[in-house]
Parts: C-alpha cells; sequence; structure tokens
C-alpha cells in the first residue's frame, strides 16, 4: 500500500490551529478521504495521561527538564504506536502540534537549547519526521485576544505576553531554516488562510 502523508499544525497559543484543521479534517471528509487526526500532547492512553500531567495547573513547581522529558515520552508514544503505522498503512495524519513546539517552546523560549531539542527529537520520533508543517503566525497580541474569548488559561498558557513573543521568535527562526515548514499569516480570515493552505496540500493529498 501506498505510504499516506504526516501533516503537522504549529503556532503560539490561541493562532487558530483548531479552526484550520477543522476546515481540512470537513474538506478531506467531503472526499471520502481518510484520514486520523491527533494533538500533541496526547493521542494515546499513556499520552494523555502524560497530558493531564503537563497541563496541570497544580504542577506549577515542575522543572523544565522534568516538562521537556515528558513532552518526549508523549511524542515517543504516539509515533510508534499510532503515527509512523498510520502513516505507512495510507493514511493521511494530521497532528496539531509535534516536536516543532518542543523546538520553539522549550528550546527557544525556556531556553533549554536547540541542541539538547533536536536530540530528543529525534530520539522519540526514530526519524519520523512530518511531510509538511504548517506554521499559522500571528502576534502574541493578536492571540491574547483570542484566547480570552475562549475562557481560562491552562498552566502553559499562564506564562502570559513575554513567553509567547519568544515563542513567535523561535518558531519564525525555525521555519527560516527548514523547508518542511510552510510560515502562513494567520492574521487573516480563516477561509483565507485555509485556501493557502489547501494550495500546499492538493497535490500531496
Ligand atoms: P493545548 O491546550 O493543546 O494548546 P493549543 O490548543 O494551543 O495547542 O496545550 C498544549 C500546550 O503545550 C501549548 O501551550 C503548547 C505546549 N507545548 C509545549 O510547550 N511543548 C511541546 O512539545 C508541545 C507539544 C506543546
Amino acid at each position: 500500500m501506498d505510504r499516506g502523508c504526516f501533516i503537522t499544525f504549529e503556532g503560539i497559543d490561541g493562532c487558530g490551529k483548531s479552526t484550520q484543521i477543522g476546515l481540512l479534517t470537513g474538506y478531506l471528509e467531503e472526499r471520502g478521504i481518510d484520514y486520523l487526526l491527533l494533538r500533541e500532547p496526547g493521542g494515546t492512553v499513556i499520552g494523555e495521561n502524560i497530558r493531564t500531567i503537563l497541563l496541570d495547573k497544580k504542577n506549577s513547581g515542575m522543572t523544565d527538564m522534568t516538562e521537556l522529558l515528558l513532552f518526549e515520552a508523549a511524542r515517543a508514544q504516539i509515533v510508534s504506536e499510532v503515527i509512523r503505522p498510520a502513516v505507512e498503512s495510507g493514511k493521511v495524519v494530521i497532528c496539531d502540534r509535534f516536536f516543532d513546539s518542543t523546538a520553539a517552546y522549550q528550546g527557544y523560549a525556556k531556553n533549554m537549547g536547540q541542541d539538547v531539542v533536536e536530540t530528543l527529537n529525534q530520539l522519540a520520533t526514530g526519524g519520523f519526521y512530518p511531510d509538511i508543517t504548517f506554521l499559522l503566525d500571528i502576534t502574541p497580541e493578536q492571540a491574547m485576544e483570542r484566547r480570552a474569548a475562549r475562557g481560562e488559561e491552562d498552566r502553559i498558557e499562564k506564562l502570559g505576553m513575554e513567553f509567547q513573543k519568544k515563542v513567535r521568535d523561535g518558531y519564525l527562526a525555525i521555519a527560516s531554516e527548514s523547508s518542511r515548514i510552510v510560515k502562513i499569516d494567520g492574521a487573516r480570515t480563516p477561509e483565507d488562510t485555509f485556501s493557502e493552505i489547501l494550495g500546499y496540500l492538493e497535490e500531496m493529498i
């Protein structure tokens, strides 16, 4: 069977990933294309348990290293249990965040070092990388307005505006070095943003 494809969405909190992913899954459903939608951290029973630990506001004492290793642990599980087998069996796999989140959040914004994060990303994925990654780029101010409209913030989102700025800069730095990552202006209407995304995907799916 032909290999499917592996698509990831990235961006700062409140960048509009969920809306774009919803438009994409709607598009695939209309055309009867078999897909799998996952999120990181999560996507497996073990990964969802790790997610609960990571996002729980009670765990404010978590060290940055613990956090990094938990993200990578959840990733190792989802790649081996779900993503790799699904792509190899011909499915389109869409993942809401993947290892570029770790590079931007832990590597850049938390200053844990790109080399460390790259090594762990490589170990956790066994070298199984996305075919294409959409970075939805908006300013932290625009993201803040969107998040406020959504209600309560989780532990990581509570880190605030300065942090989101660093995450955005991290993403922009990573995107400028990778042909896999497509930077998309996420400040437009959802429809305009989606039509640009579709332009990249039409020949892949
Ligand atoms: P989530 O509620 O899924 O946020 P979003 O809807 O914006 O994706 O929470 C995931 C949070 O975890 C988000 O703030 C980004 C952060 N994160 C990291 O810091 N490192 C990572 O490797 C991943 C996958 C997520």
